[in-house]
Order: structure tokens, then C-alpha cells, then sequence
């Protein structure tokens, strides 16, 4: 199968429903954004979060609502996950507090202005390795010293025994979600397809090569993997450079 652009694979009708059709497993969401609020707890009352693949906004709502003075970026290349998500914040008043940008990373200034960046079920849309490798590390150089890096991604080796039993739980997640028997069939080909899935240990490296020496894994929800990486308070150079 042509592998799809990201653009179309979150095209309009995809973002308009993005939310309703990801709502049945809400609660897989609903526990991984609970566990970055209480990761992030201790950063300075006005911090300041770069949001990448910012989507419909998830990301930013539940965090501004908890911390009423923090201040969001979000960037997208996704006009039209752009559009929902500028509209909910706008629903929950938090137009004010964020900055919303169409595009991609690079679009955001190379500069160590954020306390936090996250970027939640983007990366793996990024198939080329050295683009990936680029991403984690530009995402590295936009935090402040002492600043923290949440990334979470479809994360397995697809070639172990587990993938290949797990495999059949992610289909029943898709068939659970709504999706029809022939679709469900089909997730796993679309993940070698569309999606690049890459184990924990090569996602670790980049984060490690980033600059962010420590990456934890926190979460793990079937294929989906969380992790935080804290920048040193001494590191004043941008990484790698
Ligand atoms: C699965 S959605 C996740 C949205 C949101 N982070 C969430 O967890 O609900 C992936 C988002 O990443 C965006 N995206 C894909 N590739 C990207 C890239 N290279 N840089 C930034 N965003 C990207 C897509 O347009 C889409 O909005």
C-alpha cells in the first residue's frame, strides 16, 4: 500500500471525528495525561509547554485547567486538527494562553525557551530514522535547562512472539472502538504501512543521543509507550552542538 501523508491521514472528515472515534478508549488517555499532570507538577507556575502534533488539544486542556498561569504552543501540519482543536480551546476559554502553529517543529524558533515540550502519538508518523532522530533531538534544544521532554508513541518489536500475540488485543481494541471485522484485520498492516514502530530501546537511543540522558518509561498501554526525559539544570548549550 502508498504510504499516506500525514496531512491526509488527518485530513478534515479524520479530524472532525478524531475525537468521538477515539472515545471509547478514553480512558487509556484519560491515564496517561493523569501521569504527565503529576510529572510535570513541579515546574514554575508560569511555565511554558511546546505542545508538537498538538491534534484536536488534548494535550493543552487537561494541563491548563490544572495550572491556570501556564502558557501553551501547539504546532500541527495538520490544518484541520488545527481547526477542532482551536475551537474546543476557544469552548474552554483557553484561547488566550496558546499560541497555535501551523506546521512542523521547525516552524517553532531553535531556541531553549520551554519548560516542557510533549509530543503525544506523533513521532511514529515520522518513518525516516534520521528525521526522527532530528525531531527528538530539535524538541531536546527548544527545553529549558531543567526542562522536561514527554514522548509517547506505538512502540514494540513487531518481530517478537509478544508483538505477534499483542497484535491480536490491538486488533480487539480497534473492533471495541467501532471499527468493522475487515478494518480491524487490517491495523496491523497499516502500522508496517503507514506508521514507523520501533522498539523501546531505539526510541531510548534517540532520546539518549538528544541529550536527555535518563529516559523513563512510564506508560505502556498494549503498543502505546510514554517516557520522560529531564534536561540537566547545567545544560546551556543547545544539544549536540
Ligand atoms: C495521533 S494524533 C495525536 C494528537 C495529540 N497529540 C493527541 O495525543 O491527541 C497525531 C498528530 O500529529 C500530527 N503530526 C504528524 N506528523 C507530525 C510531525 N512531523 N510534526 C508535528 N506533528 C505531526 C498529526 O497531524 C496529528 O494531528
Amino acid at each position: 500500500m502508498a504510504e499516506k501523508k500525514v496531512t491526509e491521514l488527518f485530513g478534515k472528515s479524520a479530524a472532525e471525528t478524531y475525537d468521538e472515534r477515539f472515545s471509547k478508549t478514553r480512558a487509556i488517555k484519560d491515564n496517561l495525561h493523569l501521569l504527565i499532570r503529576l510529572i510535570l507538577d513541579g515546574l514554575p507556575s508560569q511555565a511554558s509547554i511546546l505542545c508538537v502534533g498538538v491534534g484536536t488539544g488534548d494535550d493543552i486542556i487537561g494541563l491548563a485547567d490544572a495550572f491556570p498561569a501556564w502558557t501553551f504552543t501547539g504546532v500541527d501540519p495538520s490544518v484541520h486538527m488545527l481547526e477542532v482543536c482551536r475551537k474546543r480551546l476557544q469552548e474552554h476559554s483557553l484561547l488566550s494562553r496558546c499560541e497555535l502553529v501551523h506546521g512542523y517543529l521547525d516552524d517553532i524558533p531553535e531556541e531553549p525557551r520551554f519548560d516542557a515540550v510533549l509530543c503525544l502519538l506523533v513521532t511514529q508518523f515520522v518513518k525516516d530514522a534520521a528525521a526522527r532522530r532530528e525531531m527528538f533531538k530539535g524538541m531536546s534544544e527548544r527545553l529549558k535547562p531543567g526542562g522536561c521532554l514527554i514522548n509517547s508513541e506505538i512502540s514494540d518489536d513487531m518481530d517478537s512472539p509478544e508483538f505477534q500475540d499483542m497484535a491480536e488485543v490491538w486488533k480487539a481494541m480497534h473492533r471495541f472502538t467501532g471499527a468493522s471485522a475487515q478494518k480491524a484485520q487490517g491495523v496491523i498492516q497499516a502500522l508496517r504501512d503507514h506508521v514507523a514502530v520501533e522498539p523501546p530501546s531505539v526510541i531510548e537511543g534517540y532520546l539518549r543521543e538528544s541529550g536527555l540522558a535518563l529516559p523513563v518509561q512510564f506508560f505502556q498501554s498494549l503498543l502505546i509507550r510514554a517516557w520522560y526525559s529531564r534536561k540537566s539544570p547545567g545544560a546551556d548549550t543547545l544539544a549536540g552542538k
